[in-house]
């Protein structure tokens, strides 16, 4: 799997939580399911901040798309926290739920509709798949932190 295809799996992880979310009132299910997509979304977001971004610098035209990326993500990380002191049980989980899904769903389809296309087009196949590596090995060091 090459480095844009890895982000893209994530991408389809982060829709179907959001999609999880959606479908339920549990309060058990609600906050396993956004315990999950908040784990992914840091792992996710400090994998293209330390591997993706400071790669795709050296692409044509693109610096505007990472600078806001690296505020997308910081705005996500404020709102996933926002929730976290939320209970579960409070209408307002969902109705902060669904802002944040409204907000990364735009920041995703972005990151594929603009920035992915013109990384992929700028780096060869040998440069792609290095990329995945290195993506994987931050995932999983990052996720490691998150976890413990
Ligand atoms: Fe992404």
């Amino acid at each position: 799997m090459d480095g844009i295809e890895t982000l893209e799996k994530d991408h389809d992880r982060i829709r179907s939580l959001f999609c999880e979310l959606e479908g339920t009132a549990d309060p058990q299910k609600l906050q396993d399911s956004f315990d999950k997509l908040g784990n992914i979304l840091t792992i996710h977001a400090e994998a293209e901040e330390q591997v993706l971004y400071p790669e795709a610098r050296n692409c044509e035209g693109i610096t505007e798309l990472i600078d806001q990326g690296y505020q997308e993500h910081d705005k996500g990380d404020q709102m996933v926290l926002a929730i976290k002191s939320i209970s579960p049980n409070e209408s307002e989980f969902k109705e902060k739920v669904r802002e944040l899904q409204e907000f990364m769903l735009s920041h995703l389809d972005e990151e594929e509709n603009e920035l992915f296309p013109r990384v992929r087009q700028s780096m060869n196949d040998k440069k792609l798949e290095q990329l995945g590596t290195q993506l994987k090995e931050t995932k999983a060091d990052v996720a490691h932190k998150v976890i413990d």
